[in-house]
């Protein structure tokens, strides 16, 4: 067999065509019709198209990725903005996030759209994304989307979730030395004129025990820079996960309060992390122990953290997310109206407080740009999901330079018996040269790529695919 070569693939999409129905129940044929029509007379490939039946069919365009349209918002890196303008897309990019009546104006006609933490897709946004197939999250978390009515919707969505895990790890580090030593408080005090020389309560972070909540990528790369100046680590997982160096894992939560000088949370947002760390937690902690939250808003009740340094229980905290964070930057944001204690969070002492910046370095925006922009460009060009988060993961080698007349069907549909017999007795007119089928949940994703297929036979293939009973979407590569 020829050696595998995608350029070739990514020649050969150049005249592909997207074929995509948000509203699987309700396809308009009427729409499929003009859209296959304007398809093949565009690419000059289809001289006699089958009139079908006209009427709620979206429009349909030949799929030429200067055709493709992407909107970028939250100031996504230059890293992903090249790399999509390489592939001859069409890149709109915004420094913020925009109101929600802007971008439902904008995500109606674009292809992909990258957002960051800030961007909320829910489906009343995402019921206006006529022509949208992919959306990528160039940050760690997705919960700002909607994922099953993505996934329902034949929207595939990716993030990046581990490009910015040393950034956080570091700054944790940061932070551990900054409360040890007070180094916000007395900052803030040279800012205002005040020669404040004290050493009553500062302590060296050497032969102190941190508790790292959370041993996943961020926690476990805390504990190698912790133990490296000489603290002790013990961490809490609900996994067995093995120790980096000398770190010790603890069986529960309890004993980790109980045991550690220094707390730091690196839990993900579940229902079983919320205020996870609350006023029993602050009882059980040592006396003059200190708390770092860098992981989600929702695992601490501030209320609580509140009381427990008004006690002087807790000698000091840092946070950098919180349960609501402005939409922008700016001044006055981070006030009473968005949190009800902000004012008495910021009146304490010995309180760092960060406006969630623990991933925001130049080197992870970097990573994170490169990782999500070629995820989306493989999924748009060759319909590999590998990575989705939302829908299956799914891939196929790429095609050989020699092989012509060849399609690659991308269909997404809902997983229910019988759909493969009949996808594959559609097929089997022609030469399935490959194919590969994986199911998640209520969503399947079927790629095949199929021989000796003619601009005539195309059209027919989609006409049929689309008349399908659980079909969601259907892209056409070729
Ligand atoms: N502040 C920031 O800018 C920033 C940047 C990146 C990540 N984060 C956040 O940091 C957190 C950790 O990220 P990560 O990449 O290390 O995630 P990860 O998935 O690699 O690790 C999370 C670990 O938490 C464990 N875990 C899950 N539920 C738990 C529970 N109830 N009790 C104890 N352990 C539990 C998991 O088993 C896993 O080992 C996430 O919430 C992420 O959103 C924040």
């Amino acid at each position: 067999m020829a050696p595998q070569n995608i350029d070739n693939l990514q020649q050969s999409f150049q005249n592909a065509i997207s074929f995509q129905t948000s509203d699987s129940n309700s396809i308009n044929e009427d729409q499929v019709s003009n859209s296959l029509t304007d398809s093949y007379m565009d690419s000059n490939i289809f001289m006699t198209p089958k009139i079908i039946n006209k009427a709620n069919i979206k429009a349909l365009k030949p799929f030429n990725t200067g055709d493709i349209k992407i909107l970028l918002l939250e100031n996504i890196n230059q890293t992903a903005i090249n790399i999509f303008k390489d592939q001859g897309y069409q890149v709109e990019s915004y420094k913020s996030s925009l109101p929600e009546s802007e971008l439902i104006e904008k995500i109606k006609s674009v292809h992909a759209i990258g957002i960051r933490s800030k961007t909320i897709l829910t489906s009343s946004i995402l019921k206006y994304a006529k022509n949208l197939s992919v959306i990528g999250c160039f940050c760690i978390g997705t919960n700002q989307v909607d994922l099953d009515f993505a996934g329902k919707n034949g929207i595939a969505v990716f993030n990046s979730p581990f490009s910015n895990s040393r950034s956080v790890a570091e700054l944790v580090i940061a932070e551990i030395i900054s409360l040890a030593r007070q180094l916000g408080d007395r900052s803030i005090e040279m800012h205002t004129g005040t020669w404040n020389k004290v050493s009553n309560k500062c302590w060296e972070i050497r032969g102190k025990t941190l508790g790292i909540v959370g041993y996943g990528h961020i926690g476990s790369q805390l504990s190698v820079l912790a133990e490296s100046m000489g603290m002790k680590v013990i961490y809490y997982d609900i996994l067995a996960i093995m120790a980096l160096g000398t770190a010790k894992q603890v069986s529960s939560l309890d004993e980790l309060l109980r045991k550690a000088d220094f707390v730091s949370l690196h839990v993900p947002a579940t229902p079983d992390t919320v205020d996870m760390i609350s006023s029993p937690q602050f009882a059980a902690m040592k006396q003059g122990s200190y708390l770092i939250n860098a992981s989600r808003g929702t695992v601490v009740n501030i209320s609580a953290l509140i009381n427990a340094m008004k006690v002087k229980k807790i000698a000091g905290a840092a946070l950098d997310v919180y349960p609501n964070e402005p939409a922008k930057n700016g001044a006055n944001l981070f006030s009473n109206s968005l949190n009800s204690w902000s004012s008495e969070l910021t009146s304490l002492r010995n309180v760092i407080l960060t406006p969630h910046i623990g991933g925001s370095t130049e080197e992870a925006q970097s990573a994170i740009g490169i990782e999500v922009s070629n995820a989306l460009t493989k999924y748009i060009n060759e319909g590999i999901s590998i990575g989705a988060v939302n829908i299956p993961e799914v891939s196929l080698r790429s095609l050989n330079l020699d092989q012509e007349n060849v399609v690659r069907v991308l269909y997404i549909h809902q997983n229910v018996p019988g759909v493969l017999k009949t996808v594959n007795n559609i097929l089997s007119n022609h030469n399935i040269e490959k194919q590969f089928s994986d199911s998640r949940g209520g969503i399947a994703y079927l790629m095949a790529d199929i021989l000796d297929v003619d601009a005539a036979d195309i059209a027919k293939l989609h006409e049929l695919l689309e008349a399908t009973k659980y079909k969601i979407s259907i892209r056409l590569l070729y």
